[in-house]
């Protein structure tokens, strides 16, 4: 049995019916594309939430998770109300809970359970800790019902549970990568038709390493400066006569900000073609086994989340600089913004240079000592056992 397995049974005096895993990712490129149809290319992580479940008839869900002290936390299934998600101590268990009830809005038949939950994604650091609990918990459900859901399904379903009943208005890029991404793997997305490709990402064989910097400065997407991002692209995109910014041509760039009165909004919608772009070649070059030479396109794509989105902070744009500086490739920011975590990709001889470097920078800065680990593109969402 597994230690989660084994810590359901003591919890709730049965044995779990299985129990399944997703992790949590890093954006390799492609940031802020998602809510607008465009392209990403994220990478799973090794980290991962593990959720032991077993149904139950009488439409009962109970959750527990190692991670809180908050204890069992008891919902009727019928009485589900985004209107009123569990707070406090609790708010954690609006993610699984919200699982429960986009499936059930889908009309799918989903019954009780117990849950328990175990993790390991760091939470706040932009890892997509939110996105591998709820597709953990979807992939248990659909399990659990043998309900006969796509991968994109289950990660659209888990996207739904936080947009509509946690109340984050996220795109679906950390679900799809948490669900479908695979060891060795960059899983390049296409946000509006879901469509996946596989690209292989093997940093050891080409003797590089990722450095995620953990900047410890906790982001919170549902403060209103990513959803005034969202609703400024998704105004431009009607005043430009494009279903969404996905749609404007790279080549048509400069002819599409002429159209565009307002400088803020021209620069939001330069970020979001030109990193688009970004994200076609950066897929290219890792085809072509040309892994070191995306290091200019992740470096260029943080200058333009920094100064055209404006979503990094302090923290991230010293990371970014001083990775650059002590010799890698090329860095980033990762997710959201606002804090959490940036991207190094480095020689892997460079590694303790690299992170001496972040480190004493943050320490002369006055920062909070960056959390620093190295990643190898994970497998997706599983059944463990
Ligand atoms: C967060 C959201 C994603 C995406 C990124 C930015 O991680 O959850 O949907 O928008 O920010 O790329």
């Amino acid at each position: 049995m597994t230690g989660t397995a084994e810590e359901f049974r003591e919890l709730y005096g049965r044995v779990p019916e299985g129990v399944w895993a997703a992790p949590g990712r890093v954006n390799l490129i492609g940031e802020h594309t998602d809510y607008n149809d465009g392209f990403a290319l994220p990478f799973a992580l090794p980290q991962r939430t593990e959720v032991a479940a077993a149904p139950r008839t009488d439409g009962i869900i109970r959750l527990h998770s190692a991670n809180t002290r908050a204890g069992v936390v008891t919902l009727d299934l019928a009485a589900l109300d985004p209107a009123h998600p569990p707070q406090g101590a609790d708010s954690w268990a609006a993610y699984p809970a919200g699982v429960f009830w986009a499936l059930l809005d889908a009309e799918l038949p989903v019954r009780g359970a117990d849950l328990h939950v175990r993790s390991d994604v760091p939470t706040g650091a932009g890892l997509s800790s939110s996105a591998a609990l709820e597709v953990a918990t979807a992939l248990a459900l659909a399990d659990l019902y043998g309900l006969p859901l796509t991968r994109p399904e289950l990660a659209a379903l888990a996207r739904r549970a936080e947009n509509a009943y946690v109340g984050v208005p996220c795109g679906v890029m950390d679900q799809m990568a948490s669900a479908c991404a695979t060891e060795g793997h960059a899983l390049h997305l296409d946000t509006r038709s879901l469509e996946q490709r596989h690209i292989p990402f093997d940093c050891e064989a080409a003797g590089l390493r990722l450095l995620v910097i953990d900047t410890r400065v906790k982001h919170a997407l549902a403060d209103g400066a990513y959803a005034q991002r969202l609703a400024s692209c998704h105004r431009a995109a009607e005043a430009l006569g494009v279903p969404a910014l996905r749609d404007l041509p790279y080549e048509d760039l400069e002819r599409a900000l002429a159209r565009l009165g307002d400088p803020v909004v021209r620069r939001r919608v330069r970020h979001v073609v030109t990193e688009n772009e970004r994200v076609l070649r950066t897929e290219e070059l890792l085809r072509a086994g040309r892994l070191r030479e995306t290091g200019p396109l992740l470096t260029e794509g943080h200058a333009s989340l920094r100064d055209d989105y404006e979503v990094s902070c302090p923290e991230l744009d010293l990371a970014v600089a001083t990775a650059d500086a002590a010799g890698a490739h090329g860095s980033r920011m990762t997710g959201g913004g606002f804090g959490g975590s940036a991207l190094a990709l480095i020689d892997a001889a460079a590694e303790p240079t690299v992170r001496r470097a972040v480190t004493d920078a943050f320490r002369r800065a006055g920062h909070t000592p960056p959390r620093i680990t190295s990643a190898s593109p994970s497998a997706g969402a599983t059944r463990l056992a």
